[in-house]
């Protein structure tokens, strides 16, 4: 084995490290283009099933496949160089048994070059956890609101605004910690809960619509750069590219519809032929 360090982006140990310090950039990525753009600014890049809803039109993430994830996680593997890029296991790819999950996140792993993969739910997905850790696949977990259970839960809701619901939820932040997570999403979870769970448990907490006192921060790229029309409270805006998209498709339709599109500058001339010839 060559002794060289064939790892260059951040690591594993390295995001497990930042708990308790300085705040963990997260974003979600599903292309090239925008992979190039993020990988300096970023330390982890999650290849979300959410792209079946911001990419693909779905109404929930039930509908996306591992095949589908395969192939967006390799254009952001592709177009990133530093980042670490964690791949989510979309529904049913895992919760039948810690083998199938094993098999399916190493095939994640084997065809994208991705370091990690992301399991939703706490308690009930531990053992899941445990079994993939112990072989070589680090896990992100997600608790609270995750999303892969919507037809349960009958939509999209908030946890832990009622007490009576904490003991749960901090079980499922413990068990995913005890099992081997390297890190864990907290999803649509009320601000005290999150910040209490942060406190108590070893390892970084990645806040999505939960605490600034979270170790990290993720938010779906799209929602912040302004492309998704009714974007959840806990979203803040960057950029206004849904905006900025719709008025330059229509000066380029109104540049097609004039003729003023192409120009000189866009079109190819004929070679220069030499008179003497
Ligand atoms: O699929 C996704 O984008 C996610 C984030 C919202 C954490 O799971």
């Amino acid at each position: 084995m060559s002794s060289q360090n064939p790892i260059t982006r951040v690591t594993v140990p390295q995001i497990r490290a930042r708990k308790g310090r300085d705040p963990i950039v997260c974003l979600t990525c599903y292309h090239a283009h925008t992979a190039r753009l993020l990988d300096n600014h970023v330390d982890l890049m999650l290849v979300g099933d959410s792209l079946g809803m911001v990419m693909h039109g779905m109404e929930t993430t039930l509908g996306v496949t591992l095949e589908l994830m395969i192939l967006h996680a390799q254009a952001v593997m592709r177009g990133s160089k530093k980042a670490l890029v964690v791949v989510d296991m979309p529904f049913g790819s895992y919760e039948e048994s810690p083998e199938t999950a094993f098999r399916n996140a190493a095939r994640a792993m084997k065809e994208t070059g991705c370091t990690a993969v992301k399991l939703e739910g706490g308690s009930r997905t531990a053992e899941t956890i445990r079994y993939l850790s112990l072989r070589g696949v680090p896990v992100m977990a997600h608790i609270g609101l995750t999303p892969q259970m919507v037809q349960v839960m009958g939509g999209f809701r908030t946890q832990g605004r009622d007490p009576a619901e904490w003991p749960a939820l901090e079980e499922d932040a413990r068990a995913v910690a005890a099992a081997g997570a390297f890190s864990v999403v907290l999803e649509g979870m009320a601000e005290p809960l999150a910040a209490k769970i942060t406190r108590d448990i070893p390892i970084p907490t990645i806040g999505i619509g939960a605490s600034p006192d979270c170790d990290g921060q993720i938010l779906v790229m799209e929602d912040m750069l302004g492309l998704n029309p009714s974007p959840p409270r806990f979203v803040r805006e960057y950029a206004h590219l849904g905006p900025d998209i719709e008025a330059a498709v229509t000066a380029y339709a109104a540049d097609v519809r004039s003729r003023r599109f192409p120009g000189k500058e866009n079109v190819y001339a004929m070679k220069t032929r030499n008179p003497a010839q």
